[in-house]
C-alpha cells in the first residue's frame, strides 16, 4: 500500500494523526492529512477548557470542526480527553472536593453525550500518574477528590456512551522498567479484576533523549495487552526523527495483535507542539516525506 492508513489497514489497524482546527484552511496540511491518515485526534479542541469554557455551558464549535472534517473524509475519531489535571477551564481549577467530582461527572456526560456513538475510543483519563520513582498518582485537584476518581470517570463514561472504547492515556509509560509504567499496569490489572470498565491503554510515546525509545517497548505493549485491553500508540513523536526508531515502534505494535493502531502527534514538523527544529514527525515543513515516513510505510507493508 502507498499511504500510511492503507498500509496499516492491511493488518486491521489504523494510522492516525492529531489535527488542529486552525489548520484546516491550509490546503498543504489537509492534502497530506487526508491522503495519509485514517484516524483523527483533535489536538486541543475536545479538551475540557475547549468544550466547557463556562460551567454547564458546552461549546463544541471547534471540536465539531475537527470531527466533521474527519468523518466527511472517511476517517474515524479518537476523543481526547475528558478528565485531566491540565487544560482545565478556570472555573474547574477553582473547584475541589465533591463539587469538583460532580463537575467531572457532568463534563464526561456532556461531552460524551454530544458525541455519543461517534467516537472510536475516548481518552477518558489523561496523565494521572506521577513521573519519577514513586509509581503513584500525580497530585492534582482531581486526585485530591479521592483515589477512586479514575474509576468513577470510567464508570461514568461507559454509561454515557457504551459504543466507545474507554482508554487510560499517559506519557512515560513506554519503558517497561519504569515505576510509572508499573503503576499504570497495576491500576489496569486492578480495574480488570474488579470489573471497572476499561478497554484500552494509550501509550502517548513522546520520545526524546530523556525519555528514549527502549527495546522493552514491545514488552510493555504485550504486558498491557495480556491484561485484556487494547493498546494504542496515541501521540507518537520522536525528537530528531530517527527512521530506525520509527520503524522499531511500528514493528513493536505489529508484533502484538491487540495493538490496534498508531497516531502521530501532528502532520509536518512545523505542526508539532515541540517546534519544527526538533524534527519529530514524518513530513518536513514543506510537506515532503522524510526518511522516517518511508521507514514507517515499509514496516507497515511488512518489511
Ligand atoms: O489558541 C491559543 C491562541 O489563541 C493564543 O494566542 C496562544 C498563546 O499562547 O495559545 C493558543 O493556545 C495554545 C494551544 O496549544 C493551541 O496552539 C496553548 O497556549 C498551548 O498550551 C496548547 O498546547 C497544547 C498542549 O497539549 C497543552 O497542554 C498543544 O497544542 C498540544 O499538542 C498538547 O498536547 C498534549 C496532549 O493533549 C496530551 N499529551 C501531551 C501532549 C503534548 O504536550
Amino acid at each position: 500500500a502507498s499511504t500510511l492508513g492503507a498500509a496499516a489497514a492491511q493488518s486491521g489497524r489504523y494510522f492516525g494523526t492529531a489535527i488542529a482546527s486552525g489548520k484546516l484552511g491550509d490546503s498543504a496540511y489537509t492534502t497530506i492529512a487526508n491522503r495519509e491518515f485514517d484516524m483523527v485526534t483533535a489536538e486541543n479542541e475536545m479538551k475540557i477548557d475547549a468544550t466547557e469554557p463556562n460551567r454547564g455551558q458546552f461549546n463544541f464549535t471547534a471540536g465539531d470542526r475537527v470531527y466533521n472534517w474527519a468523518v466527511q473524509n472517511g476517517k474515524r475519531v479518537r476523543g481526547h480527553t475528558l478528565a485531566w489535571h491540565s487544560q482545565q477551564p478556570g472555573w474547574m481549577q477553582a473547584l475541589s472536593g465533591s463539587s469538583l467530582r460532580q463537575a467531572m461527572i457532568n463534563h464526561i456526560n456532556g461531552v460524551m453525550g454530544h458525541y455519543k456513538g461517534k467516537i472510536y475510543a475516548w481518552d477518558v483519563v489523561n496523565e494521572a500518574y506521577a513521573d519519577g520513582n514513586s509509581g503513584g498518582r500525580r497530585d492534582s485537584n482531581l486526585q485530591r477528590t479521592g483515589n477512586d476518581w479514575i474509576e468513577v470517570a470510567f464508570r461514568t463514561a461507559r454509561a454515557a456512551d457504551p459504543a466507545a472504547k474507554l482508554c487510560y492515556n499517559d506519557y512515560n509509560i513506554d519503558n517497561w522498567t519504569w515505576a510509572k509504567t508499573q503503576g499504570v499496569y497495576n491500576m489496569v490489572r486492578d480495574f480488570k479484576a474488579r470489573g471497572v470498565p476499561i478497554d484500552c491503554v494509550g501509550l502517548q510515546s513522546h520520545f526524546n533523549s530523556n525519555s528514549a525509545y527502549n527495546s522493552n517497548y514491545r514488552t510493555t505493549i504485550q504486558s498491557f495487552a495480556a491484561l485484556g485491553v487494547d493498546v494504542q500508540i496515541t501521540e507518537l513523536d520522536i525528537q530528531g526523527g530517527s527512521a530506525t526508531t520509527y520503524a522499531n515502534v511500528v514493528n513493536d505494535c505489529l508484533a502484538v495483535p491487540r495493538c490496534t493502531g498508531i497516531s502521530v502527534w501532528g502532520v509536518r514538523d512545523s505542526d508539532s507542539w515541540l517546534g519544527a527544529n526538533t524534527t519529530p514527525l514524518l513530513f518536513d515543513g514543506n510537506g515532503n516525506k522524510k526518511a522516517a515516513y518511508t521507514a514507517v510505510l515499509n514496516a507497515l507493508n511488512g518489511g
